[in-house]
């Protein structure tokens, strides 16, 4: 199964000029939503992955049920203010002014071994963020793993000069 064919891409979304590639499709095919699970899975079998933690909105989808076919926690890393309880937080640049990922103080333990899942690294901004996040807290950020990679955006260079192993199922280059 291509998991590519399987995602949508919607010229001149959010604005003109940009493909906007849609995994809503991606997950509305059974067996292309098991076999993605599956791929980003069988990645981190022989890896000692102690928690996983998934980037909102839709790292929280593929992020969740990683954590679940693992046997594994799930933490959620949050836009701002959407967590109840004490949060540390980290800003990333926008192309437009900045955003703010945050997790629970208590979320992720000194020592653990973090698995970071999202649906699509582009600059790597948001992926940054949450590695610094995760870092932060003392957790040990094993990889980041993502169902697309945007390498014209440069996202993967910038999270493996931070050391951190980039894992990705598929790209969309120069399209
Ligand atoms: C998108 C995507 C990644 C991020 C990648 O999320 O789901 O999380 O952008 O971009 P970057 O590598 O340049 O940081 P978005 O912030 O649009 O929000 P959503 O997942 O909540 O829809
Ligand atoms: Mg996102």
């Amino acid at each position: 199964m291509d998991i590519k064919d399987l995602i949508r891409t919607i010229p001149d979304y959010p604005k003109p000029g940009i493909m906007f590639r849609d995994v809503t499709t991606l997950l509305n095919d059974a067996r292309g939503f098991r076999c993605t699970i599956d791929d980003l899975v069988q990645l981190h079998v022989v890896n000692q992955v102690d928690v996983v933690a998934g980037i909102e909105a839709r790292g929280f989808i593929l992020g969740g049920a990683v954590a679940h076919q693992l046997g594994k926690p799930f933490v959620p890393i949050r836009k701002k203010g959407k967590l109840p309880a004490e949060t540390i937080g980290v800003e990333y640049a926008l192309e437009y002014g900045t955003d703010m990922v945050e997790m629970h103080i208590d979320a992720v333990t000194p020592g653990q071994r973090v698995l970071v899942v999202d649906d699509l690294i582009a600059t790597g901004g948001t992926a940054e963020a949450a590695i610094k996040l995760i870092r932060q807290a003392e957790g040990e950020v094993i990889a980041a793993s993502f169902v697309i990679d945007l390498p014209d955006l440069g996202g993967r260079k910038r999270i493996e000069a931070l050391g951190v192993e980039v894992q990705t199922l598929c790209e969309f280059e120069g399209e």
